[in-house]
């Protein structure tokens, strides 16, 4: 795949009004979600659920993308599509969490790297063979005493443009996610410092690597005080916190930024990414690639009964699309 492909799936990927739902969560993952509505684990409850997600009614009026975990990937609907041509069919582009989670670091206890180099290449091979168009990886950097260390975040960033790389050279576009944990107490200036440290450290080895910023999406964490911090942040500081960060550290030749939601309310997300498009135009379209801050009211509705619940639950993922999709233009007002 030329370049020029890849820059255009980027673009695609943040098109004005749009934005990404992340449905990748892994099994263990999905069991926590699925534990605080009373539905069993099964294969088959995972894709009924993805089912009933990706075929939301008008899903991509508001959805360029949606993140699919290994298993999903290789589902189909009950009635045979695969999701994949489901997705394709409805100009909804696939895309695939490939990063095997994270694993503590040796040496530095209670810090975490990432993993999932090992056999990527072939991986990627397969995942493009199934359609994927692009691909996410997260690392994750906790706040708490002295971390993260400068060796966590390197390793993890050097791990990151590792997977770009990789990605760039199976014809997917690299989605790179360095998370930095809303838990802790810290308040929102150790959030920007730790926050900017990382990106800097991430453009630089994705320099280092060769990759292609142009046919690169930053799935970023917003700015913002721990969850625990007595001094809790408005939108505002939120918005302007995060702007300035993303400013100092990330080159204007990426052709967008989109936000994970990381544990915040439906509404601050929303809220949130709608400040930061008013203050625009910025050098990238910022955009939304929520997981939860897209879900969470839906999985209520469909997990307490999954066939008497299932439009109501579908409209609610479809107005959680539009309200996000008018804060990517910085249109949104509370209650819209
Ligand atoms: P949340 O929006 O729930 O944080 O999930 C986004 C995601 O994909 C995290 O990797």
């Amino acid at each position: 795949m030329s370049i020029e492909q890849l820059e255009s799936i980027a673009q695609a990927m943040v098109a004005p009004g749009k934005g990404i739902i992340a449905i990748d969560e892994s099994n263990n993952t999905i069991k926590k979600r699925f534990d605080t509505v009373g539905v069993p684990n099964t294969e088959e409850n995972r894709r009924a659920y993805r089912e009933m997600l990706l075929t939301t009614p008008g899903l991509n009026q508001h959805i360029s993308g949606a993140i699919l975990y290994d298993e999903t990937i290789r589902q189909s609907t009950k009635a045979g599509v695969p999701f994949t041509k489901l997705m394709l069919d409805a100009g909804i582009l696939p895309g695939i969490k490939v990063d095997r989670g994270p694993f503590p670091l040796a040496g530095f206890p209670g810090e975490l790297v990432t993993e999932g180099l090992d056999g990527l290449r072939e991986r990627l091979n397969e995942y493009a063979k199934l359609g994927a168009k692009f691909a996410k990886w997260r690392a994750v950097i906790t706040i708490s005493g002295d971390s993260p260390s400068g060796t966590c975040i390197e390793a993890n960033c050097h791990a990151l443009a590792r997977y770009a790389a990789l990605c760039q050279e199976a014809g997917i576009v690299p989605m790179v996610e360095p998370e930095v944990l809303m838990d802790g107490a810290h308040d929102i200036d150790e959030c920007y410092e730790v926050t900017e440290a990382t990106l800097r450290s991430l453009f630089a080895s994705l320099y280092e690597q060769n990759v292609f910023l142009e046919g690169t999406i930053l799935k970023a964490s917003m700015v913002l005080a721990g969850k625990d911090c007595p001094d809790q942040s408005d939108s505002e500081d939120v918005a302007d916190a995060t702007i300035r960060c993303l400013k100092a550290a990330v080159p204007a030749s990426l052709p967008g930024i989109v936000f994970l939601s990381g544990g915040q309310s439906d509404e601050f997300a929303t809220a949130n990414l709608n400040a930061m498009n008013q203050q625009g135009p910025h050098p990238w379209p910022l955009s939304f690639s929520y997981g939860r801050a897209m879900q969470q009211a839906a999985l209520k509705l469909w997990g307490k009964d999954m066939a008497a619940n299932f439009a109501s639950a579908q409209s609610t993922v479809a107005q959680r699309a539009r309200e996000n999709g008018l804060a990517a233009l910085g249109q949104w007002k509370k209650g819209a």
